[in-house]
């Protein structure tokens, strides 16, 4: 695996991988990587002949300079990690490198970035589609992958692609979960020992709501049970959940207005001071 620090290098290694009729595979992370990227990468493995991952923490995305700050970096495990899992290029930038003058575009998102994460995070998915695009600008992939854990960031990447007209497929993977059923992230690690104990009821309500909904209930109902049961967990503060049409985001009245791919009920829970997000398929 070679490491790569610069885009005239990045476009340089990919030019000749693009001249010689190579696929190219995108995973794009903020490092401190774990089995659920490891399950990204994987996935571009099988399906490209090349494959670059990229680690940056991108500061525009980050509403809230404490949870910059305190963001994990692991960058010696991450670089075992994909070395381990046969990646060809790990692109790991400085901030300089891809925001050599400040990034004033304002992309036109629209609905499906107007609710939940949208109003919760200001600004946070405009510096999504900055780096991203810039990402897909630099590596041109034919494939970029992305965790379901974050549904509504792939429905606003999806939009961007739209939106901007880049030739990529946008492929999501299912999210990996512990042996107890908490979803894998990098935030996980900043759980008090209480905390990590308790945030697995997170699945666990969500899992069980899929039955409040064969039991005759409409999704505000649904919606309001699934936080009453967070909430009486310990040290657990719903800050949204709401069930939202899968490919809009836009929230159902009723089970039928969904569209062909579904409904999807989406949390995000505050543990102590770490903000953890879920989702569930209905
Ligand atoms: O999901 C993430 O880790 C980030 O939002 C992404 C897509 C790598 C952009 O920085």
């Amino acid at each position: 695996m070679e490491i790569i620090r610069t885009v005239k290098r990045l476009e340089e290694a990919l030019g000749n991988a693009r001249s010689e009729g190579l696929s190219i595979g995108l995973v794009p992370t903020m490092g401190a990587l774990h089995a659920g990227h490891k399950s990204l990468v994987d996935c571009a493995r099988a399906q490209n002949d090349v494959v670059v991952v990229s680690v940056f923490v991108n500061p525009t995305q980050f509403n809230n300079a404490a949870d910059l700050a305190t963001y994990p970096r692991t960058e010696v495990a991450d670089e075992a990690l994909l070395d381990a899992s046969g990646v060809d290029y790990m692109f790991l930038p400085s901030v300089e490198e891809v925001y050599p003058q400040p990034d004033t575009r304002v992309f036109n998102l629209g609905p499906v970035a107007e609710v939940m994460e949208g109003p919760m995070r200001p600004g946070h998915f405009n510096g999504v589609c900055q780096i991203v695009s810039k990402l897909f600008g630099m590596v041109k992939p034919h494939r970029a992958y992305f965790g379901e854990k974050d549904f509504q960031q792939i429905a606003v990447i999806r939009r961007m692609v739209e939106l901007e007209g880049f030739e990529v497929e946008i492929v999501d993977c299912p999210i990996v979960r512990e042996a107890d059923g908490l979803a894998l992230s990098s935030r996980n690690v900043r759980l008090t020992p209480e905390g990590r104990q308790v945030a697995p009821g997170i699945h666990r309500v969500l899992a069980e709501s899929v039955r409040l909904k064969e039991n005759g209930m409409n999704p505000g109902e649904v919606e309001d049970e699934v936080v009453r049961q967070i909430n009486s967990l310990p040290g657990l503060t719903t800050e949204y959940f709401s069930i939202v049409d899968a490919i809009t985001m836009q929230p159902l009245a009723a089970w039928e207005s969904a569209g062909a791919a579904g409904a999807v009920g989406c949390v995000t829970v505050y543990c102590g001071d770490v903000r953890l997000i879920d989702n569930i398929r209905y």
